[in-house]
């Protein structure tokens, strides 16, 4: 059996991909120092606690599992977080990933595929947006994640390491099979909060920007559901090892849908009426931010299979209604 060590893999992504890699014949081993993830999410096979930071734990559990390949997803998320306090995305995601890399490194394990970001194109300039757009993130958390795929492009050229990288636009929906959903604390993203106001458990939802350039006024993002978010990462781990060139690609439906259709389709699927309220444009909010799909169909054979709105609600509702839900 291959093992592949999977850091953040008690996270929301990291755990619906270690249950796809144990479903597919991998041990994987979850690296994980717990701040955001959570222990019962790591089902599939054991957990190593630890911070990605520490060289020296990172050394020890790579010797005693010798993994065929990492999946790097341990990192900071929030955005606006990322605006207060630069130095720790900059420690977590940036040196946190340099630590990995010269572990895997000093180990000869040579295949990482990467948690990037649509971030790293800021505002961009045409949508659907291409991996070849130029690069130009508008917040802290953004150029980390362009710090590491620039540290990745140079760890290739001299070590011959080999990675990809995946752009996500925008993870949402949960594990159809109910064991596994989002569960961030604080909860900023618009799915959850949706489900959370529809749920009661907030007075409203807050739509941040009516005044964009957009059909409806609200902002445009491309969901993808998170079990094909879990699937792109094997697709990419099966490129790496049939032996392809590092490669960087967006991970997006290739669709855009706006704040308003959202909440509708929540409304919709929960059958339960929910106020919003507009308010202000959060700063670095693109008007629209919709993946070009094309490199990752061709490179890594990967298609979304689940991404369309309802499937991405109707699994989120099912998780946040066991388990957001108030006691009766
Ligand atoms: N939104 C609201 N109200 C809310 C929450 C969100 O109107 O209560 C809006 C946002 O302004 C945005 C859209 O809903 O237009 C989606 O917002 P999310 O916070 O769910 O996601 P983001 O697009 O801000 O962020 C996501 C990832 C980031 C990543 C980014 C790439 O969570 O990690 O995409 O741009 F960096």
């Amino acid at each position: 059996m291959t093992t592949v060590l999977v850091t953040g893999g008690a996270g929301y992504i990291g755990s619906h991909t270690c249950k796809l890699l144990a479903r597919t014949g991998r041990l994987p081993v979850a690296f994980d120092d717990l701040s955001n993830g959570h222990a019962d999410a790591v089902r599939w096979g054991p957990l190593e606690v630890g911070n990605i930071e520490d060289s020296r734990r990172l050394r020890e559990v790579i010797a005693a599992w010798r993994p065929e390949a990492v999946i790097h997803f341990a990192g900071l998320i929030e955005v606006g977080r990322s605006v207060e306090d630069p130095a720790a995305f900059y420690r977590t995601n940036v040196t946190g990933s340099l630590a990995l890399l010269e572990e895997m490194g000093a180990a000869g394990v040579r295949r990482i595929v990467f948690s990037s970001s649509a971030s790293v194109y800021g505002v961009p300039p045409a949508s659907p947006v291409s991996e070849d757009a130029p690069l130009d993130p508008v917040s802290p958390y953004g150029e980390t994640k362009r710090a590491v795929e620039a540290m990745l492009d140079a760890f290739a050229r001299a070590h011959g390491a080999r990675h990809a990288a995946l752009r996500y636009f925008n993870a949402a929906g949960a594990d159809p099979e109910g064991e596994l959903g989002e569960r961030h604390d604080p909860e900023t993203h618009l799915v959850p909060r949706a489900l959370r106001a529809a749920l009661g458990l907030e007075s409203h939802i807050a739509i941040f920007g009516t005044d964009y350039p957009t059909p409806d006024g609200t902002a445009i993002r491309d969901y993808v559901h998170v079990s094909d978010l879990a699937a792109a990462h094997l697709a990419a781990l099966d490129y790496l090892v049939a032996g392809g060139d590092p490669v960087t690609v967006n991970i997006g439906a290739g669709r855009g849908h706006s704040v308003r259709q959202v909440l509708d389709a929540v409304r919709r699927i929960t059958g339960r009426p929910f106020a919003e309220r507009p308010a202000p444009r959060r700063t670095g909010d693109p008007p629209e931010l919709v993946a070009a799909t094309g490199r990752a169909a061709r490179l890594l054979g990967w298609t979304p299979r689940l991404s369309d709105l309802d499937s991405i609600v109707e699994t989120a509702w099912a998780w946040h209604a066991r388990h957001d839900a108030p006691e009766a």
